[in-house]
């Protein structure tokens, strides 16, 4: 039988067509239409104003705190559950991260616990919409309002969820994306910032490209970066947007065959909830085990690995890396990251490739 892998892209509209177009035109390097072409569909996509185009998701994080005048000395929010570019990317600016629990059922950052690490030196909020679903960035922005933060949503892995019908991208003073080879829609590695600010996109275009002046050749008015995203990149971006809707609604209902076939064994794991808010687009389908510790949800992943299905485990918390130990505990993330498991989630699942890793499951559980 063939080996189920956590993830993988699909490359199923116009990808090879518009990347050999590339390649006939010599347009290969970061100038060129489809760079353009990407960022106004996924601008259009996220109902923003502005879309700027970047080299990966964690340079996304890093020129959107520059753009946002991030110094030395202050402070930003960040759920102690994530992937760890969130943290560096304010770790980038001399910033210091101050980590946040988050809410069992999503493992996103909770609300409640955003006041009470707020200080004179905070700056700004980044919630992570993790494996898909959105924050609760209502409660998240109402508060930054009261204290006078900015908002970045690190929506590298939630492209189209959306809370109360609107779309992530749009909900912060800007948002972050990835389009990493195992994200919703790829560009092999890439990434994007959306916002409705005209100031704040100007920025982020001078300084993603080396801080260079529109009008003037190598006249350089910052200290920027190359962050630019090829029109190679740009053209595959641009294919995957014309199959974006079919990759939610596939993501859909792969969740629905998951939740169906994962429905008996309930007394042993929790299956992902999708806040009546939300719209979750289940980047990764992830369980958590109702008891044992990291150990026994290793066996179960080892076990499932023999049957050859790759999972992952949930992100260790930023709190127990080396970077950035702390010794607090952060009881939700402590208890329920070690029993979290990403099972296989991308379009080219059938049915019974759903049910293959269900039996598996129930065996690596010990379940008759
Ligand atoms: C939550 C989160 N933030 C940021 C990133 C960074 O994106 P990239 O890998 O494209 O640099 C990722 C990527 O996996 C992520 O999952």
């Amino acid at each position: 039988m063939a080996r189920i892998f956590v993830a993988q892209p699909t490359m199923a509209g116009n990808e090879r067509r518009y990347v050999l177009d590339c390649l006939d035109t010599n347009w290969i390097s970061s100038n060129g239409k489809y760079i353009g072409a990407f960022e106004e569909s996924f601008a259009a996509f996220c109902s923003v104003r502005h879309a700027v185009a970047v080299n990966n998701g964690t340079t996304a994080l890093h020129v959107a705190l520059v753009s946002l005048g991030l110094n030395p000395g202050d402070e930003v929010i960040v759920p102690t559950v994530t992937y760890i570019a969130t943290a560096n990317a304010v770790r980038y600016c001399g910033a210091t991260p101050v980590l946040v629990d988050v809410c069992a059922e999503t493992m996103n950052i909770n609300p409640e616990d955003i006041e009470r690490k707020i200080t004179p030196r905070t700056r700004g909020i980044i919630p992570v919409h993790l494996y898909g679903h959105p924050a609760d960035m209502d409660a998240i922005n109402d508060m930054a309002r009261r204290h006078g933060l900015w908002v970045v949503e690190d929506a590298a892995e939630a492209h189209g969820a959306a809370v109360r019908g609107k779309k992530v991208g749009g909900l912060g003073t800007c948002a972050t994306f990835s389009f990493f080879g195992n994200k919703i829609i790829t560009t092999g590695e890439g990434g994007m910032i959306t916002t409705d600010d005209d100031d704040l996109a100007a920025s982020l275009r001078l300084h993603r490209g080396q801080g260079v002046d529109a009008h003037r050749r190598y006249w350089f008015l910052v200290v920027g970066y190359n962050y630019r995203m090829t029109n190679i990149q740009a053209a595959i971006g641009l294919a995957q947007m014309e199959g974006v809707e079919k990759a939610l609604a596939d993501r859909k209902t792969l969740a629905a065959w998951y939740n169906e076939a994962l429905a008996d064994l309930q007394d042993e794991i929790i299956l992902p909830t999708e806040a009546d808010w939300a719209r979750h687009v289940y980047w990764m389908y992830t369980i958590f085990l109702r008891k044992g510790d990291g150990n026994r949800r290793d066996l179960v992943m080892e076990r499932l690995d023999e049957a050859d299905i790759e999972t992952r485990p949930v992100f260790y918390p930023m709190h127990v890396l080396p970077p950035y130990r702390e010794d607090t505990p952060y009881p939700v993330a402590d208890l329920w990251a070690q029993r979290g498991i990403n099972l296989p989630t991308h379009q080219g699942l059938t049915r019974a490739d759903v049910d293959r890793i269900a039996g598996s499951l129930r065996a690596a559980l010990g379940q008759p």
